[in-house]
């Protein structure tokens, strides 16, 4: 899996065009409620990009955020490993995936490499291992103790 190789940063030039796609799916964000529009591109490891965004809920807790949404239409392609993500929002400052959006990531990338941006320019870099160490894992499940 791509995901579990020793993450690398992305070089600018490789980041131009998901960036672009991270603000395509942002504005087509539906968060009436939170005013918090978030959009990514979820690169795959054979160069596909799926996209995502946050669709929020009248029932406020059926709500989805971009992330998860990137990985769930990736798998419905046949998807499951991933080298890059980028996220782009309208805050001030560079966000990370939330708490359950890392938890949905590392089933499938432990590695992954994060990009964030803001409308202004500004950005913010990790990967998934730095933002969720000690993950729970699908090898959690075989480790049995007695
Ligand atoms: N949101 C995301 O889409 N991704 C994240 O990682 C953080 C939060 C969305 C969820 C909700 O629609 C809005 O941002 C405010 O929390």
């Amino acid at each position: 899996m791509s995901g579990n190789r020793a993450a690398v940063q992305p070089a600018e030039v490789e980041l131009v065009a998901l960036r672009a796609a991270a603000f395509e799916a942002m504005d087509n964000a539906y968060a009436p409620y939170s005013g918090f529009r978030v959009g990514c591109a979820l690169r795959g490891a054979d160069g596909s990009v799926h996209p995502g965004c946050n669709v929020e809920n009248a029932a406020y807790p059926a709500g989805i955020c971009a992330e998860r949404g990137a990985v769930l239409g990736a798998v419905a392609r046949g998807i499951r490993d991933f080298d890059l993500l980028v996220l782009a929002t309208d805050g001030d400052e560079p966000t990370p995936p939330c708490g359950q959006c890392r938890q949905v990531l590392v089933e499938f990338a432990p590695a992954l490499p994060i990009v964030s941006y803001t409308r202004a320019g500004r950005s913010g870099r990790w990967t998934l291992a730095d933002l969720l160490p000690h993950p729970f894992t699908p090898l959690s499940l075989s480790q049995k103790h007695e």
